[in-house]
């Protein structure tokens, strides 16, 4: 038995929800075939598209670990041979590492006839992000697995919520040229944050949720603030504070990091902004002779 799917990029945090917010768009993503062996263990057998950086050893790669721990968690004696197609940048901020876990689990579980829901598959592919940055968060491997906008209510125990969206919600992020390490991204912010900061931010996160149920733009808007991380994460990324003023200025909803960054993601009610947005944007990266990729999608 073999299978091809697709895990998408995400955009993890949203601004004010670190570790707790996600959501997935439609491309970039990461393709894996999956097939069968009778005997055990996971063989990464090829990789392509990462440039030769992706280790091949299972118990090093976080498709293969995400994987060996469904498996460990079913009675299937046998294993599985594995084909990772990376079809977005590493160290991006898009969740790379997140949609080869991902896509890895969801494959596996297609082939033993689904032992567990999608929800259920986090766990696994969290194991993978454990493995990639240090820390075993679900806040880009649940809304890849998932799809659409996911909150990570707890982690212990782990409560995924789905969020619903407005339909007019649209995405951009733009992905500039240069590579960011969550786990360096992770081990600069600050352990403790100021009882004022934490009760802006959380005003901020509730502020979001009640927006997008309410399809109320104004409040979705006015809830897109970082004051945690950003401050911290935004000394990484070159001309971040001249994009986010550029963004808002032409009619985002609001801009942040995409996850760990580089990338920026920036949210809009209409396409036509969207696109609009990308394309400032890359400008203005190109004018600092910075090359980037854009992406906008349909939440
Ligand atoms: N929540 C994680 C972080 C996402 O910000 O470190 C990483 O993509």
């Amino acid at each position: 038995k073999k299978i091809k799917v697709f895990a998408p990029a995400t955009v993890a945090n949203v601004a004010c929800g670190y570790d707790v917010l996600g959501f997935a768009i439609d491309s970039p993503g990461d393709e894996v075939v999956v097939e069968l062996k009778d005997e055990p263990g996971v063989e990464i057998v090829a990789i392509t598209g990462d440039g030769g950086k992706l280790p091949t050893d299972t118990t090093s790669n976080t498709a293969g670990v995400a994987m060996q721990q469904l498996i460990k968690k079913t009675d299937y004696e046998g294993g599985a041979k594995v084909w990772l197609h990376k079809k977005m940048p590493l160290g991006s901020g898009l969740g790379s590492s997140a949609a080869s876990s991902a896509a890895g689990a969801f494959a596996m579980n297609q082939l033993l006839d689904k032992p567990f829901t999608s929800a259920e598959l986090v766990p696994f592919a969290m194991e993978g992000e454990r493995l990639a940055c240090g820390a075993a968060h679900a806040d880009n491997v649940a809304p890849a697995l998932m799809g659409g906008f996911v909150l990570i209510r707890s982690y212990a125990p782990l409560d995924i919520v789905p969020i619903d969206t407005p339909e007019s919600l649209y995405c951009t992020v733009i992905h500039p040229q240069i590579e960011v390490a969550t786990k360096d991204a992770r081990q600069i912010l600050k352990k403790d944050i100021p009882l004022t900061d934490a009760v802006t931010q959380w005003g901020n996160v509730a502020g979001l949720i009640a927006g997008l149920y309410r399809k109320d733009y104004g409040l979705i808007s006015r809830s897109l603030q970082d004051v945690v991380i950003e401050p911290v994460r935004s000394l990484l990324i070159p001309s971040f504070g001249e994009i986010k003023a550029a963004s808002l200025k032409a009619g985002a909803l609001g801009c942040g990091i995409s996850g760990s960054g580089p990338s920026i993601f920036s949210l809009c009610q209409h396409q036509e902004v969207a696109l609009e947005i990308a394309h400032i944007q890359a400008k203005i990266f190109a004018d600092m002779g910075v090359t980037s990729e854009t992406y906008t999608s349909a939440i």
